[in-house]
């Protein structure tokens, strides 16, 4: 099932000012139900622009976002899609994190007894103590735990699409582990997920699809392995292939006897097991 359907899309910030700049060129993109999906680039190509586009926030220049069936009211989009901006703190606003989490709950009609229970439920999935956290200030708590009240809201509201703009930026190890955790394991309850990524391991590990944007414009979008497998088009992007991915082309390379075309640790992994002969990493 169609869910986002992106027609010839352009847009332009501050158009027909002196500070005019066109940040998306004929953006051409259709996303399914279920699928899980990175979207890459350079710093500024276009990917925050692109994720606002997606959710509905922005609306284009030229072309059309179709989302659902399309005949979701503006003030309702939010139901079905959700975003999680680059910078939490550019989204959150109330006083308290009870109140940040349920606004957006509230407004989908989820009934006022109901709430705290909603809200306490998103904060312990994202790993938030709702006794410790309830009446504190959004604005008071560390970069991490601001972007998880910001996931909390949006699984408070529950929505069929989920687009995280760079959400293991700025996290240690353990942070990292659990944002992708959660990524995956949103998309194993069905959600359609969108993410931004940095990191191409990353990529390479839970994306299903990948599209690589270079200054506005789509140049690749298709199957991850497909799309790591376009090598020197990426680096002409400012973009380099996983670490695993290099490893196993690098050993290939240099004559040892590998398909080499592995992108992930488990995959480089089975390759070298499968040549040196031993279990697999599966
Ligand atoms: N409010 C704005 N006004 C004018 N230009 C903007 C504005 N926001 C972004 N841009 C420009 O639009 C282009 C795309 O920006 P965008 O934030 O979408 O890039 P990005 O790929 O998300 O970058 P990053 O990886 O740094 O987050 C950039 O050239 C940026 O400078
Ligand atoms: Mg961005």
């Amino acid at each position: 099932m169609r869910q986002i359907e992106i027609k010839n899309c352009s847009y332009t910030y501050q158009p027909g000012t002196i500070n005019s700049h066109q940040a998306l060129y004929d953006i051409n993109l259709a996303v399914d139900a279920g699928e899980l999906i990175a979207i890459i680039g350079h710093g500024g190509s276009g990917k925050s622009t692109l994720a606002l586009l997606l959710a509905g926030l922005f609306v284009p220049g030229s072309g059309t976002v179709t989302i659902g069936d399309g005949n979701i009211p503006p003030e309702q989009l939010f139901r079905e899609v959700g975003l999680v901006f680059q910078y939490p703190e550019h989204q959150l606003f109330a006083q308290n994190v009870f109140e940040e989490v349920a606004f957006g709950a509230r407004n989908a009609g989820v009934a006022e007894d109901y709430l705290p229970i909603k809200v306490r439920q998103s904060l312990e999935t994202v790993g938030l103590d709702p006794d410790q956290y309830w009446y504190s200030s959004p604005f008071e708590l560390s970069g991490g735990q601001k972007r998880r009240v910001c996931i909390a809201s949006l699984l408070a509201i529950d929505p069929g699409i989920v687009i995280l703009d760079e959400p293991t930026a700025g996290l240690d190890a353990v942070g990292k582990k659990w944002m992708k955790a959660l990524i995956s394991s949103l998309n194993q309850q069905g959600k359609t997920v969108i993410w931004i990524s940095h990191d191409m391991s990353e990529v390479a590990e839970l994306a299903r699809r990948v599209i690589v944007l270079e200054q506005g414009r789509i140049i690749l979008d298709g199957d991850t392995a497909d799309i790591f497998s376009c090598e020197d088009q990426l680096a002409a992007s400012g973009l380099e292939i996983p670490h695993a991915a290099r490893l196993v082309r690098e050993l290939k390379a240099k004559g040892v006897p590998i398909p080499g075309k592995a992108v992930t640790v488990a995959g480089a992994f089975n390759e070298l097991i499968a040549y040196l002969g031993g279990d697999s990493a599966d």
